[in-house]
């Protein structure tokens, strides 16, 4: 094992032995890449270097307001393409896996996600732990007047592409899956969350994420300067000072692995012993 997954799975059974959760998770679109559903931002692969069939001025109009109220083809094509579950089952990866064992084993106070997949509730984390930044695709409201609407029917419309879902109590506004747009409020339970979980975070996991998208990127800045913080990632992003954090003059509370998710997260659950717990969960 590396140093750092060897420090990380120290960490982890030092917060073990307090029996209080104290983890806090933030996870971004590589941690279900593995699944098969890819991220924004990695060029050539990712969603924004594939929209050019819906002729956007900017990839990011896809999930605009503003342009969804002109325009709201583009983003009804591709919520046709990535409903969950509609397309293609996808299932959990071993990364989900891992956060329903912290949950399993006390550790997790919460797992908050910016993605849009469901796949954290599938990977077997409970609701209640779990909180979705973004949104997701289970309910759908007027963007005119906030009304909700039935998503049986937003779900029926989107997917036999008959038009633009329209408002049944304003008549005028569009209605859309309750996923957050730019130029939307993030959901209320986010900020009460944030308040109440983050002074007591003592070990922060980063996974997955470009860390480019406020105000979701900035939660890394908001934990209490005790708190550890772990970036399992491809590449290096965000403004975490990285350390090995481990050697006694080592001031550093942060810690970089380079790579894909799933990988370290393996390796750290074979530093703690949890192998076998993991691939049980992952075929569960
Ligand atoms: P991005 O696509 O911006 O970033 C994904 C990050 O994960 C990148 O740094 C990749 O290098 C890394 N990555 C890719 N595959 C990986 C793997 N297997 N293991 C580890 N790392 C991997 O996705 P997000 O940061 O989630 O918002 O994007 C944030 C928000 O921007 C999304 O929620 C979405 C988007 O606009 C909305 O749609 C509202």
């Amino acid at each position: 094992h590396s140093e750092t997954v060897r420090t990380v799975a120290k960490w982890i059974q030092d917060l073990e032995k307090q029996g209080l959760p104290k983890i806090i998770v933030l996870c971004g679109a590589g941690v279900s890449v593995a699944a098969g559903i890819p991220d924004f931002r990695s060029p050539g692969t990712g969603l924004y270097d594939n929209l050019q069939k819906y002729n956007l001025p900017y990839p990011e109009a896809v999930f605009d307001l503003d342009y969804y109220r002109q325009r709201p083809q583009a983003f009804l094509s591709l919520a046709k393409e990535i409903w969950p579950g509609v397309q293609e089952q996808h299932s959990p990866t071993l990364t989900h896996s891992f956060l329903a064992l912290l949950e399993q084993n006390n550790l997790l106070l919460r797992c908050y996600t910016q993605n849009i997949d469901g796949l954290e509730f599938l990977g077997g984390m409970s609701s209640d732990k779990i909180m979705e930044c973004h949104g997701h695709f289970r309910s759908a409201s007027c963007i005119r007047c906030g009304s909700p609407a039935d998503i049986e029917k937003v779900k029926e419309s989107i997917l036999q592409q008959q038009g633009t879902p329209m408002c049944e109590q304003c008549h005028i506004g569009h209605v859309k899956p309750d996923i957050v747009f730019f130029g939307e409020a993030l959901p209320p339970r986010l900020n009460l969350l944030i308040q109440n979980d983050l002074p007591r975070a003592s070990l922060m996991l980063i996974l997955g994420t470009s860390l480019q998208v406020v105000p979701v990127s900035l939660i890394p800045d908001w934990v209490p300067s005790s708190c550890r913080r772990v970036l399992l990632n491809r590449e290096l992003v965000g403004n975490l000072a990285i350390g090995t954090g481990s050697h006694p003059n080592e001031k550093s509370r942060d810690l970089f692995q380079a790579g894909d998710c799933d990988d370290s997260i393996l390796a750290i659950c074979r530093a703690l012993g949890w192998e076998d717990l993991l691939r049980k969960q992952n075929e569960a």
